[in-house]
């Protein structure tokens, strides 16, 4: 079988990897894919936006199957757009990605179907909004509507902190277009959890769960990134945090899709914070998170590909998805100056026997040479019986992995020992 996979950073190298497991995958294009990730796919420099190339490759290569990864084709209707000619893919489509593609559809859609989220208010008028900051419980947390890279998410402080973001969300448009909208809603506090749940419609099969390390520096400090580490499982998550989350959030998600005639298909992300009130939603991903992937993916037993076929032919009841009882650990090395500036071109040397356990994200070939070519240059993963030993393993990776100027946390995990210690 030949496969097509959409995306190029760190989570698509460990969707690759996985999928490569299946004997009767033959080869794997990578669109655009990167540097670091040759041996395993065949990179094709096609923008994982660029769906028009995206389709032509597909039909004019004989692609079997595809994975959509990343939130920006899926929002623009990649899948819609390889399925019309008739090449089955994993992900949803437009209509269902919209569930991470607009804040405003996915808040709506959960006060409508009574799934446990944040107390909010959606504004289209930049005055109204700063009017209702006038009264409103500080601290706050202000959205932008549409996808914004991650970061159209602010905690405001104080009411001026607030009402800033709300100018530049809805006068200098820093996010473009998704600050037309906005939600404001109510700040929640609580351990966050990450879930990832395949699901062909009908029924839903969570992956183990995961934590994510989103601030660039130790101790929660510094900004946002796309994520510095992960840990899987996470311990906060018990089975009756599950069971709840499952009769909760996860049936009646999938029931509500359903119901609005949007049904999702693929992978959906459901980022939780465990309340003091229950489980409530913080957020919905159409799509694997990253770097979450990196920690989940390597505790699948099962066939991947079976499991995202299952997905799409609407067969998942029917399809074992069973995951080691194991640990697993993800420390991303970045390049200095990351999130906000950094450089790139620099030699990077990863030792053969551990690369099976590196999942690269921004790296390009450069005379030959592996060189970093991103913010994020690569995750190491490491799997073991213990949180502990995963984390230490994770560390000794990092420490034979050597580019100019990198930077990683030294805490990814720590949160998680201590909790599972309590
Ligand atoms: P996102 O970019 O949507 O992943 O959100 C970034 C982070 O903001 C989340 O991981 C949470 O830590 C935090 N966050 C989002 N919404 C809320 C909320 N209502 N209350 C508290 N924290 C939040
Ligand atoms: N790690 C969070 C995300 O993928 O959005």
């Amino acid at each position: 079988m030949k496969l097509l996979v959409v995306g190029g950073g760190g989570r698509e190298h460990a969707i690759i990897k996985k999928l490569k497991e299946n004997k009767a995958v033959s080869e794997i294009f990578a669109l655009p894919g990167n540097g670091g990730m040759e041996k395993d796919a065949t990179c094709v420099n096609i923008g994982a936006k660029d769906i028009e190339n995206i389709v032509k490759f597909a039909c004019e290569n004989g692609i079997d199957y595809a994975v959509v990864a990343p939130d920006d084709p899926l929002v623009l209707g990649a899948v819609d757009a390889l399925e019309e000619k008739g090449i089955p893919c994993f992900g949803p489509r437009a209509n269902a990605a919209i569930i991470e593609g607009s804040k405003v559809f996915s808040k709506n859609l959960m006060k409508k179907y009574n799934i446990p989220t944040a107390e909010y208010e959606v504004f289209t008028d930049m005055e109204a909004a700063l009017a209702y900051l006038d009264t409103a419980p500080i601290p706050t947390v202000i959205k932008a509507d549409g996808l914004a890279l991650g970061k159209g998410v602010i905690i405001a402080q104080t009411r001026e902190e607030a009402k800033d973001a709300v100018r530049s969300m809805m006068a200098d448009k820093v996010f473009g277009n998704s600050g037309d909208q906005i939600v404001i809603e109510e700040f929640l506090t609580g351990p966050e959890v990450s879930v990832l749940a395949f699901t062909d419609g009908n029924c839903v099969k969570p992956m183990v769960s995961s934590m994510d390390h989103k601030r660039a520096g130790d101790n929660d400090t510094g900004l946002n990134t796309g994520g510095m580490g992960t840990v899987a499982p996470n311990p906060y998550y018990t089975d009756a945090v599950a069971e709840t989350c499952m009769q909760t959030i996860f049936l009646p998600t999938i029931q509500a899709m359903n119901a609005e005639g949007r049904t999702f298909k693929g992978c959906l992300y459901f980022g939780l914070m465990l309340t003091p009130n229950g489980p409530k939603v913080i957020e919905y991903n159409c799509r694997f998170g990253d770097p979450e992937t990196q920690v989940v993916l390597p505790l699948l037993e099962s066939d991947l590909l079976t499991v995202m076929q299952a997905t799409t032919n609407g067969t998942l009841a029917d399809t074992e998805v069973k995951f080691a009882g194991k640990n697993a650990c993800c420390v991303i090395m970045a390049s200095n100056g990351y999130p906000v500036s950094y450089e790139k071109g620099y030699e990077m040397t990863i030792p053969e026997e551990i690369s099976q356990n590196v999942y690269v994200a921004g790296a390009a070939i450069k005379d030959g040479k592996l060189v970093t070519n991103g913010g994020r240059v690569l995750g190491a993963t490491a799997i073991a019986d213990t949180l502990e030993e995963a984390i230490a393993d994770a560390y000794v990776m990092v420490d034979k992995i050597h580019f100019d100027n990198a930077f990683y946390r030294h805490d990814i995990g720590a949160k998680a020992l201590k909790a599972g210690r309590n």
